[in-house]
């Protein structure tokens, strides 16, 4: 007989522990850590036997398009047969249409969804699916927090795709806790993942998330899907932008852009269009960035707002307010900005998340130009990221930055010196160290802009 391995893991964040610990050392939480039956320890001879791996199934791998286009694209084609996926993102931020849209749209191409509804009421999620048309015939629904009802539904309808709206509803009778707790949600995510392995359909498990983006309950739920997909953008915007976290059947580099309208969810042709749609010209604090999300490159306007106050405060929105503090700080001691007695507020418009450092100079630009009261040329785009000395460092992919902002009429890139030529009408204004950048754009600190800031 083989023997088992003991190990641990903490329930909240899924931390491995080799032993029992009453406080988990990954996440500081108590009482977290449950016990994981592992495999044969290292070296145990597998209780199957053993094959050449040339010749070990592939097992069915196509993947079957909802005809969502930009769902599709995310996923490398569509929805794996026997695979989990957990659909994540804030309350309200569009992932009940998104799965609703998905599965209506697999029905109507001839197969067969099953959408299990612990959250809204059967009317509510059908006059939802009567916004995108008519509904197809292969749609199906089942109002029921019960693990055990949804499992049997499945399993007599056997659907290609299984949507469980949402995890944290789910009971399953066999768990002692209530719903949404960590074991519930563990157990019901793991219980409907081999449900849908063993009928060989898929899986999608909408999940919660919290503000600060972490799955609501236990992130462990992610060891146990094989693709995470988040939906991100601002609820008062109609703008949202669909990632792989984690895609165990392709690359997980593809970002897909959808656009909330009246009749549902739909792909946005030209995302950095839609981005500046609103901007006003000759406004101090505003800058356009190039960023690269996934594979493409979108123009993002960022904006900063500098008010006198007593005490210093930064605050970010779709920013890294770490990033934030670095540049202000940067500004004062590279560029003779200060920024010291003033409120800094930064945003990224549009409900985009730009993480990147090759923005840095183009905020870094926003925020001079907010504490100027300067604006920047309205056609102006700026690439580039920052060192901690002001200098201006290349970004990858600054080609197709370049050539997204000449597609939108751009006439003038703020560029580190390492640019490559520009296309076509984009005037390259290369430069190497932040207070180089500033001048280039008219934005010079002097007397005039501590007073301002102050
Ligand atoms: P919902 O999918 O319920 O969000 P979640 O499941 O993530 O909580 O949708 C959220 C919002 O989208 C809701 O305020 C209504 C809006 N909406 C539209 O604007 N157009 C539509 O066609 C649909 C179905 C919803
Ligand atoms: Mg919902």
């Amino acid at each position: 007989m083989t023997k088992l391995r003991l190990s641990f893991r903490c329930d909240e964040c899924g931390a491995a522990a080799p032993q029992w610990a009453g406080r988990c050392s990954g996440c500081g939480a108590w009482n977290t850590l449950t016990e994981q039956r592992a495999g044969p320890a290292p070296g145990a001879p597998a209780q199957r036997g053993a094959v050449r791996l040339r010749d070990a199934p592939l097992g069915p791998h196509a993947a079957w398009p909802t005809g969502l286009a930009e769902l599709d694209r995310v996923l490398a084609g569509g929805v794996s047969p026997g695979s989990a996926t957990v659909l994540g993102g804030e309350p309200g931020i569009g992932k009940s249409t998104l799965a609703l849209q998905a599965a209506a749209s697999l029905a109507h191409a001839g197969g067969v969804a099953l959408y299990a509804t612990g959250e809204e009421p059967a009317p509510q999620v059908r006059r939802r699916a009567e916004r995108f048309g008519p509904v197809p015939e292969g749609l199906w629904l089942i109002e029921s927090a019960s693990l055990e009802e949804i499992e049997q539904a499945a399993h007599a309808l056997n659907p290609q795709l299984l949507v469980i709206d949402s995890v944290q509803t789910v009971v399953d009778g066999q768990v002692g806790s209530p719903a949404g707790s960590v074991l519930q949600v563990r157990s019901a995510a793991a219980r409907l993942a081999a449900g849908a392995r063993a009928r060989g359909g898929a899986v999608l498990l909408i999940g919660h998330v919290t503000k600060d983006g972490q799955l609501a309950g236990p992130r462990a739920l992610e060891h146990v899907v094989d693709t995470v997909l988040s939906f991100e953008g601002d609820r008062r915007h109609s703008l949202r932008l669909l990632r792989a976290l984690k895609h165990r059947f392709g690359p997980t580099g593809e970002v897909g852009v959808l656009e909330m309208g009246e009749r549902g969810l739909c792909a946005v042709a030209d995302p950095s269009r839609l981005l500046l749609a609103d901007r006003r010209p000759g406004v101090p604090g505003s800058a356009v960035g190039a960023v690269v999300d996934g594979r493409r490159p979108l123009l993002v306007e960022l904006q900063a707002l500098v008010a006198p106050a007593p005490a210093p405060r930064r605050s970010a929105h779709g920013l890294d307010a770490g990033r934030l503090g670095l540049l202000v700080a940067l500004l004062e001691r590279r560029a003779g900005l200060s920024l010291a007695q003033a409120e800094v507020f930064a945003l990224a418009v549009g409900g985009v998340r730009v993480a990147e450092p090759a923005a840095d100079l183009a905020l870094a630009v926003a925020l001079a130009s907010a504490a100027l009261g300067e604006p920047v040329p309205e056609r102006l785009v700026v690439c580039g990221e920052l060192g901690l000395g002001g200098e201006v460092r290349s970004v990858p992919d600054l080609g197709r930055r370049l050539h997204e902002a000449a597609r939108l009429g751009f006439t003038a890139a703020l560029a580190p010196a390492s640019a490559p030529a520009p296309p076509p009408g984009l005037e390259l204004l290369a430069v190497g160290h932040l207070s180089d950048a500033l001048d280039a754009v008219g934005l010079r600190p002097g007397p005039r802009a501590a007073r301002r800031a102050a």
